[in-house]
């Protein structure tokens, strides 16, 4: 039995081989505040953590690592046993990045590096004044091989929720707090990342978003639209890597003691619990760009 159990989704690290074109998206598009520059990567936060995105300079783009924040019930030492115990190889990295004294370092059953830590530095940079200024790091979707094993993972032995599917094989979702989805997996024979989502205000901050955008010169790809799952209206748009990102709002919130969502005035079905949606929109809107093969 284990009992490690991740509550929230702390940071995305990056490789870029560009990187400093996905600093400059970051601090003038996404507003994000550069927190601190160390052997050429960059730690940029959304406001209080020491760090929500990293920036690594690489020869390839992509995903470096995921860092989760556990609750803290166990430490880090415990953690490593209980890994152990069901045949889960771990490393406790000492130092490894800063902001983080102490993280445990694995690989899910896609190949992900997932980093796992229970405290993280708190310099309260404060939001930035111009760009677009997300609430917050909201989720990760990414294409997994290993799809069947990698639910598993999150769900057995981090401590995840399943809330919905899309289709029987294409995606599921993931929470390890309230709201409707933390990890989104996509079934894949590679893994990679599908997108990085963020959270804004509300729907005027959807548009102003995308108005931003436009100056600098970024597309949306797909949306704005209300999705199936989840029910959060999305508009989604690529990186200065072409990495893709999602703005949304809206998102529906679990009740995990009733096992249902928050009641929402465009939920078709009250109350509305975990189910299979087919297809993206829930308005029916089509778009150029098909969203689950990005
Ligand atoms: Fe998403």
């Amino acid at each position: 039995m284990v009992n490690v159990k991740v509550f929230r989704l702390g940071y995305a690290d990056f490789f870029s081989p560009v990187p400093e074109k996905m600093v400059n998206y970051y601090t003038n598009t996404m507003g994000y505040r550069i927190t601190e520059e160390k052997d050429g990567i960059t730690y940029l936060s959304n406001g209080v953590d020491h760090h929500n995105i990293v920036i690594t300079p690489s020869i390839q783009k992509g995903i470096r690592s995921y860092g989760y924040q556990l609750d803290g019930q166990l430490s880090l030492e415990e953690v490593q046993e209980q890994l152990h115990s069901i045949g889960i190889d771990s490393r406790l990295i000492i130092d490894g990045k800063p902001g983080i004294s102490r993280f445990v370092e694995l690989n899910d059953p896609a190949g992900n590096i997932v980093e796992l830590f229970t405290e993280m530095g708190q310099p309260v940079v404060g939001f930035g004044t111009s760009g677009i200024l997300p609430l917050k790091l909201g989720h990760i979707a990414f294409y997994a091989k290993n799809f069947v094993e990698t639910i598993e993972f999150y769900r057995d032995v981090l401590g995840f929720t399943f809330t919905d599917k899309i289709g029987e094989e294409f995606c599921n979702f993931l929470t390890c707090n309230y709201e409707h989805h933390v990890l989104n997996i996509v079934a894949s024979n590679e893994t990679r990342l599908h997108h990085i989502a963020y959270q804004l205000r509300d729907a005027g901050h959807q548009y102003a978003s995308s108005d931003i955008l436009a100056r600098q010169g970024l597309s949306v790809l797909w949306g704005p639209s209300r999705h199936t799952a989840g029910h959060n209206i999305a508009t989604y748009h690529h990186d200065a890597d072409g990495n893709v990102v999602e703005l949304y709002t809206e998102m529906d919130v679990y009740i995990p003691e009733l096992d249902i969502f928050e009641p929402r005035p465009w939920h078709q079905k009250l109350p509305l619990k975990p189910r299979k949606w087919e297809g993206l929109s829930s308005w029916g809107t089509e778009f150029e760009v098909d969203l689950a093969k990005i």
